[in-house]
Protein backbone atom coordinates (compact mmCIF):
# COMPACT_ATOMS: atom_id res chain seq x y z
CA UNK A 1 0.00 0.00 0.00
CA UNK A 2 0.86 3.12 -0.63
CA UNK A 3 2.97 5.59 2.10
CA UNK A 4 1.52 8.71 3.74
CA UNK A 5 2.85 10.73 6.31
CA UNK A 6 0.35 11.94 9.13
CA UNK A 7 -0.21 12.53 12.82
CA UNK A 8 -2.47 12.24 15.26
CA UNK A 9 -1.26 15.29 17.30
CA UNK A 10 -0.18 19.02 16.87
CA UNK A 11 3.52 19.41 17.83
CA UNK A 12 7.15 19.55 16.44
CA UNK A 13 8.88 17.67 13.42
CA UNK A 14 8.49 13.75 15.84
CA UNK A 15 4.63 13.90 15.50
CA UNK A 16 5.03 12.99 11.68
CA UNK A 17 5.18 9.15 11.19
CA UNK A 18 4.68 6.97 8.17
CA UNK A 19 1.89 4.67 7.49
CA UNK A 20 0.40 2.39 4.66
CA UNK A 21 -3.11 3.56 3.58
CA UNK A 22 -5.09 2.29 0.46
CA UNK A 23 -5.29 4.54 -2.72
CA UNK A 24 -8.48 6.55 -3.53
CA UNK A 25 -10.22 6.33 -6.53
CA UNK A 26 -10.88 9.77 -8.18
CA UNK A 27 -14.51 10.65 -8.32
CA UNK A 28 -16.23 12.80 -10.95
CA UNK A 29 -13.72 15.61 -12.04
CA UNK A 30 -10.67 14.13 -10.03
CA UNK A 31 -7.89 12.80 -10.50
CA UNK A 32 -5.18 10.69 -8.61
CA UNK A 33 -1.65 11.69 -8.51
CA UNK A 34 1.68 9.48 -8.25
CA UNK A 35 3.42 12.21 -6.27
CA UNK A 36 7.38 12.10 -7.63
CA UNK A 37 8.61 14.83 -5.23
CA UNK A 38 6.61 17.46 -2.56
CA UNK A 39 8.18 20.48 -0.96
CA UNK A 40 7.80 22.00 2.32
CA UNK A 41 6.22 24.80 3.39
CA UNK A 42 5.50 27.05 6.29
CA UNK A 43 1.63 26.43 6.02
CA UNK A 44 2.85 23.00 6.76
CA UNK A 45 5.13 23.73 9.82
CA UNK A 46 1.89 25.70 10.40
CA UNK A 47 -0.79 22.97 10.49
CA UNK A 48 1.64 20.05 12.27
CA UNK A 49 2.23 22.63 15.26
CA UNK A 50 -1.68 23.10 15.57
CA UNK A 51 -1.84 27.02 14.41
CA UNK A 52 -4.98 28.26 15.43
CA UNK A 53 -5.99 29.08 11.62
CA UNK A 54 -4.90 26.20 9.81
CA UNK A 55 -5.78 23.29 12.44
CA UNK A 56 -6.78 20.52 10.57
CA UNK A 57 -8.39 17.20 11.77
CA UNK A 58 -7.18 14.55 14.01
CA UNK A 59 -6.48 12.31 14.07
CA UNK A 60 -4.85 10.45 11.42
CA UNK A 61 -4.49 14.62 9.81
CA UNK A 62 -2.39 14.42 6.80
CA UNK A 63 -0.16 17.79 5.57
CA UNK A 64 1.43 19.26 2.33
CA UNK A 65 0.30 21.53 -0.11
CA UNK A 66 3.11 21.80 -2.87
CA UNK A 67 3.89 18.61 -5.34
CA UNK A 68 4.62 17.52 -8.61
CA UNK A 69 3.59 13.75 -10.14
CA UNK A 70 2.21 12.02 -12.63
CA UNK A 71 -1.53 11.26 -13.14
CA UNK A 72 -2.41 8.16 -12.12
CA UNK A 73 -6.26 7.65 -12.29
CA UNK A 74 -8.74 10.02 -13.88
CA UNK A 75 -12.62 10.10 -12.72
CA UNK A 76 -15.33 10.51 -14.82
CA UNK A 77 -15.68 13.56 -16.51
CA UNK A 78 -12.29 14.76 -16.56
CA UNK A 79 -11.12 16.71 -19.68
CA UNK A 80 -8.03 17.95 -20.64
CA UNK A 81 -5.40 15.53 -18.92
CA UNK A 82 -4.54 11.80 -19.40
CA UNK A 83 -2.98 9.19 -17.91
CA UNK A 84 0.72 9.47 -17.13
CA UNK A 85 0.58 13.05 -17.93
CA UNK A 86 3.23 14.69 -15.74
CA UNK A 87 1.70 17.78 -13.62
CA UNK A 88 2.20 20.05 -11.04
CA UNK A 89 -0.68 20.27 -8.46
CA UNK A 90 -1.62 24.04 -7.84
CA UNK A 91 -3.53 23.86 -4.65
CA UNK A 92 -4.53 21.17 -1.88
CA UNK A 93 -7.55 23.53 -0.02
CA UNK A 94 -8.49 20.16 2.23
CA UNK A 95 -4.29 19.21 3.15
CA UNK A 96 -5.60 17.20 6.32
CA UNK A 97 -7.38 14.77 4.10
CA UNK A 98 -5.59 14.76 0.90
CA UNK A 99 -2.01 16.38 1.42
CA UNK A 100 1.11 16.10 -1.02
CA UNK A 101 3.48 14.34 1.88
CA UNK A 102 2.86 11.65 0.21
CA UNK A 103 3.56 9.13 -2.12
CA UNK A 104 -0.35 9.48 -3.91
CA UNK A 105 -3.26 11.93 -3.73
CA UNK A 106 -6.77 12.51 -5.38
CA UNK A 107 -7.60 16.17 -6.23
CA UNK A 108 -10.20 18.02 -8.30
CA UNK A 109 -8.69 18.31 -11.83
CA UNK A 110 -8.90 21.87 -11.24
CA UNK A 111 -6.21 21.62 -8.87
CA UNK A 112 -3.29 20.53 -11.52
CA UNK A 113 -1.36 21.96 -14.02
CA UNK A 114 0.79 20.65 -16.78
CA UNK A 115 3.93 20.35 -15.86
CA UNK A 116 6.79 22.84 -17.97
CA UNK A 117 9.30 20.33 -19.89
CA UNK A 118 12.24 22.80 -18.71
CA UNK A 119 11.65 21.92 -15.42
CA UNK A 120 12.96 18.60 -13.70
CA UNK A 121 11.21 16.90 -11.28
CA UNK A 122 12.91 18.87 -7.82
CA UNK A 123 12.34 22.42 -9.02
CA UNK A 124 8.80 21.91 -10.05
CA UNK A 125 7.92 21.05 -6.61
CA UNK A 126 9.70 23.69 -5.53
CA UNK A 127 8.04 26.43 -7.40
CA UNK A 128 4.55 26.71 -7.29
CA UNK A 129 3.84 28.07 -4.03
CA UNK A 130 6.78 30.58 -4.34
CA UNK A 131 5.63 31.84 -7.75
CA UNK A 132 1.82 31.79 -7.62
CA UNK A 133 1.93 33.88 -4.63
CA UNK A 134 4.52 36.19 -5.88
CA UNK A 135 2.21 36.54 -8.77
CA UNK A 136 -0.82 36.82 -7.20
CA UNK A 137 -0.11 39.42 -4.73
CA UNK A 138 1.85 41.32 -7.06
CA UNK A 139 0.67 41.03 -10.27
CA UNK A 140 -2.98 40.30 -9.64
CA UNK A 141 -3.61 41.98 -6.54
CA UNK A 142 -0.90 44.90 -6.43
CA UNK A 143 -1.60 45.32 -10.38
CA UNK A 144 2.61 45.82 -10.76
CA UNK A 145 3.73 47.33 -13.59
CA UNK A 146 7.17 47.98 -15.88
CA UNK A 147 9.04 50.86 -14.44
CA UNK A 148 7.32 50.47 -10.30
CA UNK A 149 9.57 49.75 -7.64
CA UNK A 150 8.46 47.07 -5.17
CA UNK A 151 10.00 46.49 -1.61
CA UNK A 152 10.00 42.79 -0.80
CA UNK A 153 10.51 41.63 3.01
CA UNK A 154 11.78 38.36 3.27
CA UNK A 155 13.26 38.22 0.14
CA UNK A 156 15.66 35.24 0.63
CA UNK A 157 12.55 32.73 1.18
CA UNK A 158 10.59 31.15 -1.67
CA UNK A 159 8.37 33.74 -1.83
CA UNK A 160 10.47 36.77 -1.71
CA UNK A 161 12.82 34.65 -4.60
CA UNK A 162 10.24 34.19 -6.37
CA UNK A 163 8.73 37.85 -6.08
CA UNK A 164 12.17 39.33 -7.50
CA UNK A 165 11.75 37.32 -10.33
CA UNK A 166 8.40 38.12 -11.06
CA UNK A 167 9.05 42.08 -10.49
CA UNK A 168 12.28 41.52 -13.20
CA UNK A 169 9.60 39.71 -15.72
CA UNK A 170 7.50 42.90 -15.50
CA UNK A 171 10.54 45.25 -16.06
CA UNK A 172 9.82 46.28 -12.37
CA UNK A 173 12.16 47.36 -10.30
CA UNK A 174 12.83 44.97 -6.98
CA UNK A 175 14.23 46.23 -3.34
CA UNK A 176 15.16 43.14 -1.22
CA UNK A 177 14.65 43.23 2.11
CA UNK A 178 16.83 40.83 4.40
CA UNK A 179 17.47 40.66 8.16
CA UNK A 180 21.07 40.31 8.15
CA UNK A 181 24.48 40.48 5.88
CA UNK A 182 24.93 37.22 5.22
CA UNK A 183 22.49 36.77 2.12
CA UNK A 184 23.42 40.28 0.32
CA UNK A 185 25.32 39.08 -2.50
CA UNK A 186 23.09 36.34 -3.25
CA UNK A 187 19.97 38.45 -3.55
CA UNK A 188 22.02 40.95 -5.87
CA UNK A 189 22.64 37.79 -8.04
CA UNK A 190 19.38 36.99 -8.02
CA UNK A 191 18.05 39.72 -9.25
CA UNK A 192 17.62 42.36 -6.33
CA UNK A 193 18.26 45.98 -7.87
CA UNK A 194 19.67 46.89 -4.12
CA UNK A 195 19.69 44.85 -0.71
CA UNK A 196 18.52 46.55 2.48
CA UNK A 197 20.27 44.98 5.59
CA UNK A 198 17.82 45.51 8.18
CA UNK A 199 19.94 45.33 11.26
CA UNK A 200 22.29 47.60 9.81
CA UNK A 201 20.30 50.57 7.69
CA UNK A 202 17.54 52.23 8.39
CA UNK A 203 14.75 51.10 5.76
CA UNK A 204 13.06 54.90 5.15
CA UNK A 205 16.08 56.39 4.36
CA UNK A 206 17.61 53.81 2.27
CA UNK A 207 14.26 53.88 0.31
CA UNK A 208 14.34 57.27 -0.17
CA UNK A 209 17.69 57.22 -1.05
CA UNK A 210 16.69 54.96 -4.15
CA UNK A 211 13.14 56.79 -5.28
CA UNK A 212 14.77 60.27 -5.09
CA UNK A 213 12.89 60.27 -1.87
CA UNK A 214 9.40 59.40 -3.65
CA UNK A 215 9.46 55.87 -1.65
CA UNK A 216 8.06 52.56 -3.59
CA UNK A 217 4.83 51.82 -5.37
CA UNK A 218 4.42 48.65 -4.26
CA UNK A 219 5.32 46.36 -0.60
CA UNK A 220 5.33 42.52 -0.61
CA UNK A 221 5.34 42.31 3.36
CA UNK A 222 5.97 39.05 3.98
CA UNK A 223 6.88 39.20 7.75
CA UNK A 224 4.58 41.65 9.34
CA UNK A 225 4.66 42.99 12.71
CA UNK A 226 6.01 45.78 14.20
CA UNK A 227 8.42 46.40 11.34
CA UNK A 228 5.73 47.36 9.01
CA UNK A 229 5.58 51.00 10.03
CA UNK A 230 8.70 51.89 8.22
CA UNK A 231 7.86 49.70 5.35
CA UNK A 232 4.65 52.38 5.28
CA UNK A 233 6.92 55.37 5.61
CA UNK A 234 8.95 54.19 2.53
CA UNK A 235 5.94 53.56 0.30
CA UNK A 236 4.82 56.68 -1.77
CA UNK A 237 1.50 58.20 -1.24
CA UNK A 238 -1.03 56.23 -3.74
CA UNK A 239 0.70 53.61 -2.95
CA UNK A 240 0.03 49.66 -2.38
CA UNK A 241 1.09 47.24 0.58
CA UNK A 242 0.20 43.86 0.54
CA UNK A 243 0.34 41.26 3.69
CA UNK A 244 1.04 38.20 2.24
CA UNK A 245 3.25 36.48 4.37
CA UNK A 246 3.80 36.45 8.65
CA UNK A 247 6.59 35.50 9.75
CA UNK A 248 6.64 37.44 12.53
CA UNK A 249 4.53 36.58 15.22
CA UNK A 250 4.46 39.71 17.32
CA UNK A 251 1.23 41.87 16.73
CA UNK A 252 1.40 44.43 13.42
CA UNK A 253 0.45 47.94 14.54
CA UNK A 254 -3.13 48.91 13.05
CA UNK A 255 -2.00 51.02 9.80
CA UNK A 256 -2.38 54.50 10.81
CA UNK A 257 -0.72 55.92 7.11
CA UNK A 258 -3.56 56.17 4.70
CA UNK A 259 -1.45 57.63 2.40
CA UNK A 260 -1.15 54.11 1.18
CA UNK A 261 -3.62 51.24 0.62
CA UNK A 262 -3.18 48.22 2.93
CA UNK A 263 -4.46 44.61 1.59
CA UNK A 264 -4.07 41.31 2.18
CA UNK A 265 -3.59 38.49 -0.11
CA UNK A 266 -5.03 34.94 0.86
CA UNK A 267 -3.65 32.39 -1.92
CA UNK A 268 -6.17 29.75 -1.62
CA UNK A 269 -8.64 32.66 -2.69
CA UNK A 270 -7.18 33.30 -5.92
CA UNK A 271 -6.45 29.72 -6.15
CA UNK A 272 -10.00 28.45 -6.26
CA UNK A 273 -10.49 31.11 -9.63
CA UNK A 274 -9.96 29.12 -12.95
CA UNK A 275 -8.79 31.98 -14.73
CA UNK A 276 -6.40 33.09 -12.13
CA UNK A 277 -4.72 29.87 -12.65
CA UNK A 278 -4.98 30.18 -16.50
CA UNK A 279 -3.50 33.16 -16.40
CA UNK A 280 -0.30 32.22 -13.95
CA UNK A 281 0.07 29.10 -15.68
CA UNK A 282 0.89 31.28 -18.74
CA UNK A 283 3.44 33.53 -16.96
CA UNK A 284 5.13 30.45 -15.61
CA UNK A 285 5.39 28.39 -19.05
CA UNK A 286 6.68 31.65 -20.25
CA UNK A 287 8.92 32.48 -17.32
CA UNK A 288 10.34 28.57 -17.00
CA UNK A 289 10.84 28.44 -20.79
CA UNK A 290 12.90 32.05 -20.67
CA UNK A 291 14.88 30.63 -17.99
CA UNK A 292 13.62 33.28 -15.66
CA UNK A 293 11.88 31.78 -13.31
CA UNK A 294 14.06 29.31 -10.85
CA UNK A 295 13.43 28.24 -7.66
CA UNK A 296 16.38 28.07 -5.37
CA UNK A 297 16.54 24.39 -4.06
CA UNK A 298 17.87 23.45 -0.55
CA UNK A 299 18.51 19.92 -0.02
CA UNK A 300 16.47 16.62 -0.83
CA UNK A 301 15.29 13.77 1.87
CA UNK A 302 13.67 10.66 0.39
CA UNK A 303 10.31 9.81 2.70
CA UNK A 304 11.83 7.86 5.14
CA UNK A 305 13.34 10.86 6.76
CA UNK A 306 10.63 13.44 6.52
CA UNK A 307 11.07 13.90 10.49
CA UNK A 308 14.61 15.31 9.27
CA UNK A 309 13.41 17.49 7.01
CA UNK A 310 10.50 19.35 8.92
CA UNK A 311 13.50 19.62 11.51
CA UNK A 312 15.78 20.88 9.22
CA UNK A 313 12.72 23.73 7.86
CA UNK A 314 11.44 24.21 11.48
CA UNK A 315 15.27 25.48 12.38
CA UNK A 316 15.73 27.84 9.52
CA UNK A 317 18.62 25.87 8.34
CA UNK A 318 17.43 26.19 4.75
CA UNK A 319 17.36 29.39 4.64
CA UNK A 320 14.79 30.60 1.98
CA UNK A 321 15.40 28.05 -0.14
CA UNK A 322 13.14 24.86 -1.19
CA UNK A 323 13.44 21.68 1.28
CA UNK A 324 12.21 19.14 -1.16
CA UNK A 325 11.55 15.15 -0.49
CA UNK A 326 11.08 12.72 -3.26
CA UNK A 327 8.97 9.70 -2.03
N1 LIG B 1 -0.74 34.56 1.50
C1 LIG B 1 -0.47 33.39 0.95
O1 LIG B 1 -1.27 32.84 0.22
C2 LIG B 1 0.86 32.75 1.24
C3 LIG B 1 1.35 31.75 0.40
C4 LIG B 1 2.62 31.23 0.66
C5 LIG B 1 3.35 31.67 1.77
N2 LIG B 1 2.79 32.61 2.58
C6 LIG B 1 3.52 33.12 3.75
O2 LIG B 1 4.60 33.92 3.28
C7 LIG B 1 5.66 33.90 4.25
C8 LIG B 1 6.96 33.55 3.55
O3 LIG B 1 6.88 32.21 3.09
P1 LIG B 1 8.16 31.52 2.44
O4 LIG B 1 7.74 30.20 1.95
O5 LIG B 1 8.82 32.47 1.52
O6 LIG B 1 9.08 31.33 3.73
P2 LIG B 1 10.56 30.82 3.80
O7 LIG B 1 11.00 30.38 2.44
O8 LIG B 1 10.68 29.86 4.91
O9 LIG B 1 11.34 32.20 4.13
C9 LIG B 1 12.20 32.29 5.18
C10 LIG B 1 12.98 33.60 5.08
O10 LIG B 1 12.22 34.65 5.66
C11 LIG B 1 13.08 35.60 6.26
N3 LIG B 1 12.52 36.09 7.53
C12 LIG B 1 12.25 37.37 7.83
N4 LIG B 1 11.73 37.48 9.04
C13 LIG B 1 11.67 36.25 9.55
C14 LIG B 1 11.25 35.74 10.80
N5 LIG B 1 10.76 36.50 11.76
N6 LIG B 1 11.34 34.40 10.96
C15 LIG B 1 11.84 33.60 9.99
N7 LIG B 1 12.27 34.05 8.79
C16 LIG B 1 12.17 35.37 8.59
C17 LIG B 1 14.44 34.93 6.41
O11 LIG B 1 15.29 35.63 5.54
P3 LIG B 1 16.43 36.61 6.10
O12 LIG B 1 17.18 35.84 7.12
O13 LIG B 1 17.21 36.88 4.84
O14 LIG B 1 15.75 37.82 6.61
C18 LIG B 1 14.24 33.52 5.89
O15 LIG B 1 15.29 33.11 5.06
C19 LIG B 1 5.22 32.92 5.33
O16 LIG B 1 4.65 33.61 6.40
C20 LIG B 1 4.16 32.08 4.62
O17 LIG B 1 3.25 31.50 5.53
C21 LIG B 1 1.58 33.16 2.34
Amino acid sequence: MPRVVVFDEFGGPDVLRIVDDPVVEPQVGEVRVRIEAFAINPLDAMMRSGAPLVAGSLPHARLGVEATGVIDAIGLGVVGFGLGDAVIITAIADAGGRGAHAEYTTIAVGDVIARPSELDVVAAAAIWVGFSTAYGALVELARLHAGDTVLITAASGSVGRAAIQVARALGAVPIAITRGPGKSDELLAAGAESVIVESEENIVDTVHRHTNGAGVDVVLDLVRGPGQSALLHATRTGGTLVEAGFLDERPTPQPADERVTVVGYRGFEYLAQPEVIKRMEAFLHAGVQRGILRPAIDQTFDLDHIVDAHRRFDEGLHAGKKIIVVP
